[in-house]
């Protein structure tokens, strides 16, 4: 996958390439990101890239030109996907970031101040993203969360750990709660069931927690689950005993 990335602020995507995961990506080559500095294609001596909004009101909005001429400079992918960082965008999600994985590059536009002028939205056909109901000061922490969710998909970037808290996000649950050592901690012990090492009773345990927690935390995404008769009997069961 290549992310090229429009911004004023390059710098603030240099630790989170490096290491971890991302940078792990980044170094064994299965993620390329190239990031484009917009103030090289301001306007004039003072390289401006915003302007005061038509209309009036607060702040300043993202000049079309510059924004232009940044996203005419990146040689474009046969798949290639244009995002506009935006809180007024549809909101992201674990589908929205598998359904990226059928593209080869994603081009990321991380917008500050107001906003873009609308009329780049309309002329490069981009699709505005957001990462959630919450304005942020611009769209570079937005466009690390994407590169983010979308590199932990790729082919050969983390092994079958990643898969389990995948698929039960993707059938819209969360996960259940998980324990390691030690076996006691601060006075608090770990359910026994997990200890007990029956697979089956484990694997309903856990679907039990898994849904009693998505009714008490999400009850939008628990209204849209279709519960089978064993889903009930297993809520039923784990929510008088505990464990
Ligand atoms: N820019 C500012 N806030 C944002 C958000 N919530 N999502 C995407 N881009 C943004």
């Amino acid at each position: 996958m290549r992310c090229d990335v429009i911004t004023l602020f390059p710098e603030l995507f240099s630790p989170f390439l490096d290491v971890g995961m991302v940078g792990r990506a980044v170094k064994a080559g299965l993620l390329v990101v190239n990031l484009i500095w917009l103030r090289e294609f301001g306007e004039g001596v003072h390289r401006s890239v915003d302007d005061r909004p038509y209309g009036g009101g607060p702040g300043m909005v993202m000049m079309a030109p510059p924004l232009m001429r940044a996203i005419e400079s990146i040689e474009r992918e046969k798949r290639s996907l244009l995002l506009i960082m935006s809180p007024a965008g549809e909101i992201f999600s674990q589908n929205m970031a598998s359904s990226f994985l059928k593209f080869d590059q994603l081009v990321i536009v991380c917008g500050r101040y107001e906003g873009i002028d609308q009329r780049i939205v309309e002329l490069s056909g981009a699709r505005e993203v957001s990462i959630g109901d919450y304005v942020l000061s611009g769209g570079e922490i937005p466009a690390m969360v994407i590169i983010d969710a979308v590199t932990r998909l790729l082919p050969g970037v983390l092994g079958d750990e990643a898969s389990s808290a995948e698929e039960s996000f993707k059938e819209g649950l969360l996960e259940y709660p998980q324990y390691t050592r030690p076996r006691t901690f601060m006075g608090l012990g770990v359910p026994e069931v997990l200890l007990r090492g029956n697979h089956k009773e484990i694997e309903e345990w856990r679907r039990a927690q898994a849904l009693l927690r998505t009714k008490a935390r999400r009850p939008d995404l628990f209204e849209r689950l279709l519960l089978t008769k064993r889903d009930m009997e297993l809520m039923e069961r784990y929510s008088q005993q505990g464990e």
